[in-house]
């Protein structure tokens, strides 16, 4: 069995310092054994930082020359993922994809099937699915507490300059030929995952659109208005919206059940989602029944009438407020560390990561056809504008 697992991390822009690099070091698990960047200067500052043995410029020698590495993330803009992936596999390591797992739905199955063929794991870098308030959703789900998901909304909204202006290393997001795009591909990339999952099936088909309607043309060509409808295999509907106007930062998830009713937000809370997570089950719990989740973090409004005097328990909104640590970077990090050491599937597998990348490319189409897009996709969808790369492995 491995003791420790050397890790490598290509990119090492904004996530990787605010995701990885912290989380490799809480994980006893996991080594930084060294990194790469393009930038000399950011490689360089990023190994003495977080004490990376050795630093590179090109994501090829990493992989050549360091024998001690075992897996690595890469972190690099949408464009760069398909071709690093694929290397990564044909070194024999283990690959984390930061989200959107690429561009085109060509791009996410070619790294599926190369991580496939060289027998290493591929996790795509969905952090929402490991906030712990989403895992005790999705838990409360299979526990039937909201019996069945008939219909389920996430959102994410975020002004541009937030996150561009503040923590981006580079302008890659509004490069429309590096990026594919904006709402959909950068923001969207993490609700459609959210919702897929929290749902349980895959999506069947899906339309909606993905324009620019605020940020200027000579500013960008991304989109940054998102609206879609999804039909899932199941029978669910799930609606996704973001855009990257509004100031007041946004991310909420609603899922509605045939006996209960769900909400979750994790970036941000406002004011009528004022607690990151609340829960209404019209199921008839004694309070020893009630599921874990709700029995250990649920309060009585009174203590010692509400729980002692009313069975079943009463039937109202219970707001629940999971810890804040572990946060959902170490999780993740945790979490592939387990599937390595232990040869377990990731949660957010490769083929989550392209049916994702599916949804998104279905709705280039669909603009298109002004018509519903049934998946999988027939043929590769490029996004407007997008330029991928020559295809390398
Ligand atoms: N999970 C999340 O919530 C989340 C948040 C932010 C970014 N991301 C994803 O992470 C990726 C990077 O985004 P970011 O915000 O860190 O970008 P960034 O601009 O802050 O950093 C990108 C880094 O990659 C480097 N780089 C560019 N081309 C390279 C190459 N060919 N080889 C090695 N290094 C190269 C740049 O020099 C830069 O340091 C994107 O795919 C983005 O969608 C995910």
């Amino acid at each position: 069995m491995t003791e420790t697992v050397g890790f490598g991390i290509v990119g090492c822009g904004s996530i990787a310092e605010i995701a990885h690099f912290a989380s490799i070091a809480k994980t006893p698990e996991a080594r930084l054994v060294a990194c790469c960047d393009i930038n000399p200067d950011t490689a360089a500052r990023a190994a003495e930082k977080y004490g990376a043995e050795a630093w590179y410029t090109d994501y090829r020698a990493m992989y050549a020359e360091r024998s001690d590495l075992e897996a690595v993330i890469i972190a690099t803009p949408n464009n760069h993922h398909r071709n690093q992936a694929i290397a990564a596999a044909q070194a024999g390591l283990h690959v984390v994809v930061e989200k959107p797992l690429a561009v085109t739905n060509k791009e996410a199955w070619d790294i599926v099937e190369a991580c496939r063929r060289c027998g290493v794991k591929l996790m795509v870098g969905c952090d929402r699915r490991f906030w712990t308030q989403n895992q005790w959703a999705k838990q409360l789900i299979e526990d039937d507490v909201i019996g069945e998901v008939l219909m389920a909304r996430a959102s994410l909204h975020e002004h541009w300059h937030l996150y561009q202006n503040h923590v981006a290393k580079t302008d890659f997001r509004l490069r429309a030929d590096v990026a594919g795009g904006a709402a959909l591909p950068d923001t969207g990339a993490h609700a459609i995952d959210l919702l897929t999952w929290l749902i349980g099936a895959p999506v069947k088909r899906a339309v909606g659109v993905a324009k620019r309607l605020a940020m200027p043309a000579d500013y960008t060509l991304c989109d940054d208005t998102v609206w879609l409808l999804l039909d899932y295999e199941n029978g669910a509907q799930g609606c996704v919206s973001c855009n990257r106007f509004s100031h007041a930062v946004s991310q909420a998830t609603e899922l509605y059940g045939t006996e209960g009713t769900i909400y979750t937000t994790t970036d941000a809370t406002n004011p009528f989602q004022s607690v990151p997570m609340a829960v209404y089950t019209n199921r008839d719990y004694a309070i020893e029944e009630l599921p874990e989740i709700l029995r250990n973090h649920r309060w009585p409004q009174l203590f010692w009438v509400e729980d002692i005097v009313n069975r079943p328990v009463e039937k109202r909104w219970t707001a629940l407020h999971p810890p804040r640590e572990p946060n959902n970077y170490t999780n993740m990090t945790r979490h592939f560390m387990d599937c390595i050491i232990h040869d377990e599937e990731p949660l957010v597998s490769g083929e989550d990561g392209a049916r994702a990348i599916e949804v998104m490319c279905a709705i280039y189409k669909s603009m298109e056809s002004d018509a519903w897009v049934e998946l999988p996709l027939q043929e590769e969808i490029v996004p407007p504008y997008y330029a991928p790369l020559p295809t390398e492995g």
